[in-house]
């Protein structure tokens, strides 16, 4: 099993040959299949012997791979969609290949070394000092929780009689905040969005003051804004929400996870003015920065507060504590992938204008969509798109309808969008973050509206 024999060479030659026909060719769109089809197709794949690397290759490419759903598909507008470069998913079969181990500075130097590059890349994007720091996680709801976690352990040396602790966050916020807060037993203080579903710093501030004067026991350990929503794209007030939790010394804690990727053009750049005050931040290299799943970016302002929060201890990983960079340090997780490194070996190769282009590409083709669908008789634009999520609805339509509407257009192989909702009411959305989705791709859909 561990020597690369004939019948291994002869394996890899195959698992790289499929590799790159499916990186070369436009991926296929695909679809859920039943239990019982795949079990039909499928059948038992454990047993004793094996059944071989030819036959389990051969399963995956016509059987499985084909019930997942291409998430790089340009039709594909669904939740967020991902769109690796070729370079970033190439360089994840050298992760792949190399058993890189990611959580210390001792074991995996190198790599850390050049994560953390990809992380100052980020940070200074932010605007935040040279001295911040952080990690890659698995995605967003972990980075959410692990700042929110270090949030709390640097309050709680602050304020050590506190009854109860509660995070505030606008009432459009992520749903894996709300989760980080049932996981570390919190309290969510909800906060309403203006009309434009902005959450605005006075609202912020007026909110929080209300809470504490009314629960003089409890206290807010962290305001929560988020830079671009999920459902429709809205940047929060970043600039007054930050001014509102620093004069308060509330941890100020900035949910980007889809949207700050926009950092990376000059254009969409001034939109998040005030996430220079942020105390943490995370942006998903996954969702909008072109990698490969999965990746979660996590900076934390003072390093050091996340490292006192997250660090095991124990007599083996002792030899550990060297005073050097140790990624572990830095989240809920110990061992750990290299996760950041296909990331940032695209943005080594391609340089940082490229992200530039291809994120103003997906805006473009999102105002265009957005054009259309105004254009369109049967459709109503929700909003003007503010980075590339653009939400509409069909006139007359029932959730039913649009569930109907969605399934077709699956079964048909067209795209894949999937209804949301908003304000109680059944929505659209197109989650554009692939520089290959184009303005024909979106008329290949609104045709069908
Ligand atoms: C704003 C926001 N925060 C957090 C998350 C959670 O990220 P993940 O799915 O990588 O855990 C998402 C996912 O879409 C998101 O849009």
């Amino acid at each position: 099993m561990h020597e690369f024999d004939e019948e291994i060479d002869a394996l890899a030659a195959k698992i790289l040959e499929y590799s790159l026909v499916r990186l070369k060719k436009d991926p296929p769109l695909d679809g859920p299949w039943t239990y019982d089809e795949l079990y039909t197709e499928v059948g038992e794949t454990i047993t004793e012997e094996g059944i071989g690397g030819e036959k389990a290759l051969d399963l995956f490419k016509h059987v499985l791979a084909k019930a997942c759903i291409s998430t790089d598909h340009p039709r594909y507008l669904a939740f967020i969609p991902s769109a690796p470069t070729e370079s970033a998913n190439l360089f994840d079969l050298v992760v792949g290949a190399s058993a890189l181990y990611g959580g210390s500075w001792l074991e995996g130097a190198g790599a850390v070394f050049a994560e953390n590059q990809a992380l100052r890349w980020l940070s200074d994007l932010a605007g935040l000092p040279q001295s911040s720091g952080g990690v890659f996680v698995q995605g967003g709801t972990v980075g959410n929780l692990s700042a929110l976690v270090a949030a709390r352990h640097d309050a709680r040396s602050k304020y050590p009689n506190v009854k109860r602790w509660a995070i505030a966050c606008s009432n459009e916020a992520h749903s894996s905040i709300k989760s980080a807060a049932d996981v570390m037993d919190v309290e969510i203080v909800a906060i309403d969005t203006n009309k434009n579903h902005k959450l605005q710093g006075s609202t912020v501030a007026f909110e929080v003051d209300q809470y504490h004067r009314l629960n003089p026991e409890n206290r807010i350990f962290a305001i929560v804004a988020t830079a671009g929503t999920t459902n429709l794209g809205i940047i929060d007030d970043l600039e007054g929400i930050g001014k509102a939790a620093n004069d308060r010394g509330i941890w100020y804690h900035v949910d980007g996870a889809y949207g700050l990727a926009a950092l990376a053009s000059p254009h969409s750049k001034p939109l998040f003015k005030g996430v220079e005050l942020a105390d943490s931040f995370i942006v998903d290299p996954h969702k909008w920065l072109f990698a490969p799943f999965d990746a979660c970016a996590l900076i934390y302002r003072n390093p050091e507060t996340g490292r006192k929060a997250h660090t095991q201890h124990a007599g083996y990983l002792e030899p550990l504590d060297s005073g050097e960079w140790n990624p572990s340090d830095y989240a809920i997780h110990l061992t750990r992938r290299v996760r950041g490194l296909p990331f940032w070996f695209s943005l080594a190769t391609h340089g940082t204008n490229k992200y530039a282009e291809s994120m103003d590409k997906t805006m473009d083709v999102a105002r265009e969509a957005a054009q259309l669908i105004k254009e369109h008789p049967n459709l109503e634009l929700l909003m003007e798109p503010e980075l590339s999520i653009v939400a509409f609805t069909r006139k007359g339509w029932s959730q039913a309808d649009y569930q109907k509407w969605s399934d077709k257009l699956l079964n048909d192989q067209i795209g894949f969008v999937t209804p949301s909702s908003h304000e109680g009411k059944p929505i659209l959305r197109f989650a554009i973050v692939n520089p290959w989705t184009s303005i024909t791709d979106i008329k290949v859909i609104l045709a069908t509206l």
